[in-house]
């Protein structure tokens, strides 16, 4: 289902496809991405577990009615899947408890990099966040992910320094965007 078209992109749901299934594997197993989610924590080693994944992901969005969750950026020319863009309440101190902290975030497979896929999907999931009254929305990196900073960057995302406050006290780069601009 799709959820938003932007001038090259579909944001639409992850499927049960053998394509999809085949992609999330592809993304979600490569060190050059997983390093940065966690830390590598939860990275897939068998193509079986894709689709464990997107019924993870299912399960998690459902309570938000599909207002949070992560979901396919599809580049309409080619018809491939560049990656995931997420939204999301940001997990507490304690890991999982969700905060008030509204998360935007984006996985892209390397061969997808460098296109601008990654800020036009978020672009447009933010714009759509912001009109349902959120006032801030965060973006957390991992030190060192200069390509992701630099993503937070372009989408107009102010750099607070580390903060510990998601995320089970994880120290990560911290960014916000605020509605209206401050
Ligand atoms: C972080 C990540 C999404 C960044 O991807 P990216 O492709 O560098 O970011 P964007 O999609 O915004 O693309 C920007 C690049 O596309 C280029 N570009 C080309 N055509 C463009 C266009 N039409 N519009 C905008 N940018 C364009 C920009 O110049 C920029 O290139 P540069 O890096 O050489 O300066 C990607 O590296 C990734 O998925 N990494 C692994 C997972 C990860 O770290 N996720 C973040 C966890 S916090």
């Amino acid at each position: 289902m799709t959820v938003v078209t932007t001038d090259r992109l579909v944001i639409r749901e992850w499927t049960d496809s053998p394509s999809d299934l085949a992609r999330i594997f592809d993304i979600y197993s490569r060190d050059e991405v997983m390093r940065w989610l966690g830390g590598g924590a939860g990275t897939l080693t068998d193509p079986e577990q894709a689709a464990e994944r997107v019924q993870a992901w299912r399960e998690r969005s459902a309570p938000s009615g599909g207002r949070y969750g992560i979901w396919a950026i599809e580049v309409r020319d080619s018809g491939q899947a560049a990656g995931s863009v997420l939204l999301k309440p940001l997990p507490g101190a304690d890991g999982t408890t969700p905060t008030d902290d509204i998360e935007v975030g984006w996985h892209l497979h390397p061969d997808s990099w460098g296109h601008g896929y990654a800020t036009e999907a978020a672009r447009t999931m933010v714009a759509r966040e912001f009109a349902t009254g959120t006032r801030e929305i965060y973006a957390v990196v991992t030190p060192g992910n200069d390509r992701s900073m630099a993503v937070c960057r372009r989408l107009g995302m102010t750099h607070v320094g580390r903060r510990t406050d998601w995320y089970g006290g994880t120290e990560v780069e911290t960014f916000v965007l605020e509605h209206p601009p401050a």
